[in-house]
Parts: C-alpha cells; structure tokens; sequence
C-alpha cells in the first residue's frame, strides 16, 4: 500500500552498488567504502563532554521549545554576527532536526499545489521529493562543469516559470563540492527577488573548507529583503549525523512559516543535544573546526595526489568531503562504480544517482580514515593503463 505521492518518487539508483557491496561482503572480500557522505570522525570530546553534562538536567527531559531552545539560538546570532557581521534576531533562527527535515518540509510550508520548485541537477534527492509530497511540480536547473556546476540563469529566465514559488541551491555542493562566491548569490538573489521567487540556500557543508572559508546565503540576502532560508547543519560540522541537529537562518515570514509547520509534525531536537551544541558552539568552535579541516585537508591531498596520476579528470575541492570525477571516455557512471567495486574493492557513488547530469561523474567521499583513503587512491592510479584505455 502506497500514496499516489510516493509512487512519483525515482527508483533508488543506488540499489545495484549496495547489492554489490552486500555480495562483496559476503565472499569474505573488504571494501574501501568512499561512498556514502558520513563523517568516521566522531563528535568532538568537548561537545561529548558538554553532553554528558547537560543530559542530566532533567528539565531537558521534557519538550523543547518550539523554535528551540533561546540558548542555542543565541549562539547561532553570536556565530552570525563574528563570523559573517550579520546582526540576526531571534525571529530569524529556527533548530532544525539536522537539515533533511527542515528541507523535506519548506515545500509544504511555502508552496501550494500545482505550483513549481527550481530544483539543480545533480542535485541531493531530497529537492525532488520535498516538492512531490506539497504537490508541487519540479523545474530542473542543469549544474554544467563548464558552468562551475553553476545554474545558468539566462538560460533560465527563458522557461516558463509563471508558477515558480522556491528555488534550492546547495554551496558548498553535493555531489559536485562547487563553491558559490557573492558575485553568484547576488545574481541568484536578483533573479529571485525579479520573479517573487523564494530563495533556499542548502548551507550543510558550510563549515567543511579548505583554503577559503565559504560564503553563505544569508547575509546578502537578508540585505536585499527577499524571502529566504538557509540550512545549516552540525551533523558533517562536528561529525553528528546519527545526533539530528542543525538550525536555519531566514527571512521571519518564511521562519514563521517553517516553524508552523514543524509545530504541526515534531516536537524539537533533545534538550540537552541543543544545550550541548550551544555550549560548544560558544567555547569552543573556533578551536574545534580548524582540527577537524585540517584531518579533511589531508586526505583531500592524499586522494588529489593519487587521482593526479590515475588520468581521471577532477578538479581538487575547495570544500566539501567529496571529490567529483568524470568517469573514463564513454563509461556510464554505474558501469565504472561497478568496475572500481569489482577489481579494487572501492565502493563510489554513481552521479546518475544524483540526477539525469550526474551521469558521466561518480563522487568519493574522504569520510574513511586517511590510510583507506591513501589506499584508494593507490588502487585507482594503479588502474592508469586500463582507464587510459577505456
Ligand atoms: C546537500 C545535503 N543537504 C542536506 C543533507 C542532510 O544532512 P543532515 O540532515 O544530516 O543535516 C545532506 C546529507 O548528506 C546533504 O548532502
């Protein structure tokens, strides 16, 4: 028994490597798993000990605030004026339940049937099925490599988008690790605010970069007074995605809006994880992020040098913990993740998982320790002659 909603839903294209994975598993063999984006480093001790200690105020054991708890929204305005000099309110904050939620209910919250989302592609599946279940219908904004993985809003602006209410946008990107600079999000914003469009901006790899600290959404657009959200999330910045907490950032209508909806479905994050994550977000953040970048750029370097000499093209992320790289001349995405799984071990992700433009791309994700990524990127340069011969 299935609703009509879920029926629309894609088939899960990641079945084939799973099923693959499994029988590898089985015949006794061990993989390299590069495949799924979940951090293997742990939460930070200061945000375990923090835990530790807040779990045992009991007034935590009972319902959260709605909007979450005032202390860890405090913390998220502290963050946002001395890291970006933006002076948000408290109406502006919502605690999410790490970002998949907040993002799989804004359609529901801001978007009436019939009406459109701009959804890019390749793009995180959860877009596409957040619309389907408001009843909305999907415009698909193509990420081009020769376009930086960047919408092309000129192209856009000539489709029919009489019935666009929202737009996703996701930088740092999965699965491409594109950045966005302000040049891109004011084009982005203007493009918006001329269509009465609103704004989505998927911010969970925010924190996740190398060089140059990235540059969010929120206070560009706030600037400019359009409707907008911001999602980010602790779950990839402090290696908590079985914990569930992440907040947004927005204009106070469609923060309202959100917050109703939520009101309706759930009843918050845990407490004593708000607390926790409060606490460490003010004692302790500056310390803690450099120490986990610095594990992440590592492996970045350690995976780059290896590709380099693979004759894969790539290009080295400036964020994120993935890499995205063409498959050889020819070989479908699903073709190669199967080849790498069957003579090397390596689990990888098929772009066409992603979407339609994923196809000719698989994505790695550095989430395993440096030496299982060090030995990855062994056996794929060890496969020089025969992807040069694809
Ligand atoms: C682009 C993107 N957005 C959001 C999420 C959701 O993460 P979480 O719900 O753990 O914050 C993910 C998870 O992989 C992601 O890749």
């Amino acid at each position: 028994m299935r609703s009509k909603r879920l029926e629309q839903l894609p088939p899960y294209l990641f079945v084939e490597i799973d099923r693959l994975k499994e029988s590898f598993l089985r015949s006794g063999r061990s993989v390299l798993d590069l495949g799924i984006g979940d951090p293997d480093l742990g939460a930070p001790p200061e945000l375990v000990e923090a835990l530790a200690r807040t779990i045992s105020d009991t007034t935590h054991h009972r319902y959260p605030p709605g909007r979450g708890l005032i202390r860890l929204i405090d913390a998220v305005r502290s963050w946002a004026l001395r890291r970006h000099g933006a002076a948000i309110g408290r109406e502006e904050v919502l605690v999410t339940i790490g970002s998949k939620e907040a993002i799989a209910h804004l359609p529901l919250a801001i978007v009436n049937p019939g009406e459109s989302v701009l959804i890019p592609d390749p793009g995180y599946p959860v877009y596409y099925s957040s619309a389907v279940f408001a009843g909305a219908s999907c415009v698909t904004m193509p990420l081009d490599e020769t376009n930086g993985f960047k919408p092309r809003f000129d192209e856009l602006a000539s489709r029919d988008l009489s019935a666009a209410r929202l737009m996703f946008l996701n930088y740092p990107n999965n699965p491409t690790s594109a950045v966005a600079d302000r040049a891109f999000w004011r084009e982005a914003i203007e493009f918006c605010r001329s269509r009465r469009i609103a704004l989505a901006s998927d911010a969970a790899y925010g924190e996740i970069w190398y060089e140059e600290p990235t540059v969010p959404l929120f206070p560009l657009a706030r600037e400019a007074g359009i409707p907008y959200i911001e999602f980010f999330s602790f779950s990839k910045t402090f290696s908590v995605t079985g914990w569930r907490i992440g907040f947004a950032v927005g204009s106070s209508e469609v923060i309202a809006a959100l917050s109703q909806l939520k009101n309706n479905i759930d009843s918050g994050v845990f407490g004593a994880i708000q607390e926790a994550v409060a606490e460490t977000m003010e004692r302790h953040y500056d310390a803690i992020m450099p120490r986990i970048r610095a594990v992440y750029r590592v492996r970045r370097d350690v995976l780059a040098a290896h590709l380099a000499h693979s004759g894969l093209s790539f290009a080295v992320p400036e964020a994120t913990f993935y890499f995205w790289i063409r498959t050889p001349r020819g070989a479908s995405s699903m073709e190669f993740c199967r080849f790498l799984l069957e003579e090397c071990g390596i689990v990888a992700t098929p772009g066409v998982g992603f979407g339609a433009n994923g196809e000719g791309y698989f994505r790695l994700s550095i989430t395993a320790n440096t030496e299982t990524v060090r030995e990855a990127g062994r056996r794929i340069e060890a496969l020089r002659a025969r992807i040069a011969a694809w």
